[in-house]
């Protein structure tokens, strides 16, 4: 199998191919999405929210972002695999970042990494790139930033946050950003922002104009309920599907109907 890499997904956006990405935290659902022909897996600190049920994605650490993507890897033979860096272990300086971003490589075997932010990051992402790591950007709703915004809500709606944006996105492609993600922003912001730039950008409830599209399994899987911004299409409801098996399971053990004389030895 050829591997798909940071040129793979550069030359996608000049041909005009999207791009798909979606997030997973272990090994199990890693193999499945990379057999399924995603192009894109992030080991998300969105961990934070669906693995470890934190209200935020702050408290996750970079052992523990560590521990996950170790086990993505394992699972995905052919998808391009990128890990975000934690809040905390990079905002300090250039020196804690490049540190972080080296642990993740040297102890995961992912292949990029990815930070919130545009020029206050700045001098950590060249220093990131000058190392040999791929650096994926992501701009508009950074969830690191929930207390600075106060809710999750759409941003960039101003002209001032707008034109920040716009600026941000180049610096971070001429800095060699290999892809920015762009989230919950207003398509035509995203259109504007995708369009002369030579790097992909992913969207999230950023409108149909960006390079590609990822999404959080848990939230595309239906395996959460409750969470249903205007951007999420939920391809299953897992969460149903998942309650029902384990019903009738429950209902099997208590009525003697499982295990049956096949299933015993
Ligand atoms: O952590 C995450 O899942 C993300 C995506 C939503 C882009 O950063
Ligand atoms: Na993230």
């Amino acid at each position: 199998v050829k591997r798909i890499t940071t040129h793979t997904v550069q030359k996608m956006k000049a041909a005009g191919k999207k791009i798909s990405m979606i997030t997973a935290y272990d090994f199990s659902f890693a193999s499945i999405f990379d057999a399924a022909g995603i192009d894109v897996i992030l080991v998300g600190d969105s961990a934070s929210n669906v693995m470890a049920g934190h209200e935020t994605t702050l408290p996750i650490t970079l052992d523990q972002m560590i521990y996950h993507a170790s086990s993505v890897i394992r699972g995905a033979k052919r998808s391009l695999v990128v890990v975000d860096l934690p809040f905390g272990s990079y905002q300090s300086n250039s020196d804690i970042a490049l540190a972080s971003a080296i642990r993740i490589m040297k102890e995961t075997g992912a292949h990029a990494i990815k930070l919130e932010g545009g020029e206050e990051v700045l001098e950590s992402v060249k220093r990131i790139i000058g190392a040999g790591i791929p650096v994926m950007a992501h701009l508009g709703l950074t969830p690191q930033s929930i207390y600075k915004f106060g809710t999750y809500n759409v941003r960039a709606k101003e002209e001032a946050e707008a034109a920040k944006l716009r600026n941000d996105a180049k610096l971070l492609e001429e800095a060699g950003c290999f892809a920015v993600v762009l989230e919950k922003i207003p398509a035509a912001l995203a259109k504007e922002v995708s369009e002369p730039l030579e790097i992909p950008t992913i969207g999230i409830g950023a409108g149909p104009h960006c390079d590609g599209q990822v999404l959080v399994m848990h939230d595309m899987l239906g395996i959460n309920t409750e969470f249903k911004p205007r951007f999420l299409r939920q391809y299953l409801n897992l969460h149903e599907q998942i309650t029902g098996a384990v019903q009738k399971y429950i209902a099997d053990v208590k009525s003697n109907d499982f295990p049956s004389a096949a299933e015993s030895y």
